[in-house]
């Protein structure tokens, strides 16, 4: 199983090649995407000790002699520090414009990795390893780099698209449970909102899906990945309908930001954020209420709604403020029509958003 899609941005497109063993024969990738002289390899060190030798293979193969960076990874590392540890490091190794970083990770690393890529010299290339299912379908497609700041999420960032995005799925393997289920909310997300046949895979195969079937796994991360593609080739900056990504993630950022990102995995967070504007959906009439309940009934199955502690609702739609996704003051929303197509709201009456709160609140602690 190979797949190649094409994020389609004139000079800035590139290739995401999605096959099993791909690290260990990375080289002829990265040969074909970068004119790039001098590598290095951006990991952390559980992640290297896991795949590194693989990559290291490969670039071998193709008489790469990457240098090593290893830094932290977790969201709470995600800060100025890696940031300027990394730029540290590639000027004491003299790193010029035709530089490369590549990127061996999850979401934070690629974040990190790709900001650091943006601003060493204005600018070198960089490319995508993604291992985790979130980075490989979301994170390390589409050019947003960040760190956080302020104690605000992702809030110091760029766009800097990747060379390449080199995805090996046969690295889930020895991702824990819950975050290979994190990265599913993802999924889950890209069926609502622009494909219902692959929602249907949760409905009609969750046995597999949890079982990590390596068939349709694939299926899962390349339709994503598709859907992605689409989605950034069209509207890169975010002026339009990239702000369907954001599905169910108004709420899951504010979520997890009140519970200071210790309680909820980011997947968990979207995934009530889903069911919320599930229901803000249906209240306002966009759509009947099997649209809501199909909804659920998939998180459930997948195991993304545990427990949701209590919340105020009231410290919740501040927050949901503090979001910069939030324009000129009012908050947006992506809501449902029907599973796989959305549409933006951003006049919602606080009184209309605070009672659904407040019937999530009452809905999800029942619930679980
Ligand atoms: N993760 C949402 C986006 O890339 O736009």
């Amino acid at each position: 199983m190979k797949k190649e899609i094409k994020v389609d941005l004139d000079d800035k497109s590139y290739p995401i090649l999605i096959e099993n063993g791909i690290l260990s024969e990375c080289g002829s990738f990265l040969r074909r995407i970068t004119a790039a002289q001098k590598i290095a390899l951006l990991s952390a060190p559980a992640v290297y000790k896991a795949w590194g030798r693989e990559l290291l293979k490969g670039l071998a193969r193709k008489r790469f002699q990457p240098e090593l960076i290893l830094i932290s990874d977790g969201e709470k590392n995600k800060d100025e520090k890696a940031l300027s540890r990394i730029l540290k490091r590639l000027a004491s190794l003299g790193f010029q414009r035709d530089g490369c970083l590549v990127a061996l990770g999850g979401g934070v690393i690629g974040d990190v990795a790709g900001l650091a890529a943006s601003l060493y010299m204005r600018g070198i290339d960089l490319v995508q390893c993604p291992t985790t299912l979130l980075a490989q379908v979301d994170a390390s497609i589409g050019g947003k780099t960040a760190i956080d700041f302020a104690g605000i999420k992702n809030l110091i960032g760029t766009f800097h698209q990747p060379k390449g995005v080199l995805i090996d799925p046969q690295v889930l393997g020895t991702l824990d449970n819950r975050q290979f289920k994190t990265g599913l909310a993802e999924v889950i997300k890209y069926g609502i909102i622009q494909d219902e046949a692959l929602f249907a895979q949760f409905e009609k195969r969750p046995e597999l899906i949890l079982r990590r079937d390596p068939q349709i796994l694939f299926r899962l991360i390349s339709t994503s990945c598709e859907i992605k593609a689409r989605i950034v080739s069209q509207d890169e900056r975010e002026g339009g309908k990239r702000a369907w990504l954001n599905y169910g993630h108004t709420l899951g950022h504010a979520l997890e930001a009140y519970f200071h990102y210790g309680v909820l995995t980011h997947g968990e967070a979207v995934a009530y954020g889903m069911w919320f504007a599930g229901l803000l959906s249906c209240r306002l009439r966009l759509c009947p209420e099997i649209v809501l309940r199909r909804q659920i009934a998939v998180l459930k199955r997948m195991g993304l709604l545990r427990k949701l502690p209590n919340f105020s609702p009231e410290e919740i739609y501040k927050k949901m403020f503090l979001d910069k996704k939030a324009r000129k003051g009012r908050i947006q929303f992506i809501l449902t029509r029907k599973i796989g197509l959305v549409t933006i709201q951003k006049n919602i009456a606080q009184p209309i958003i605070l009672s659904a709160l407040t019937q999530l609140r009452a809905e999800a602690s029942e619930r679980c």
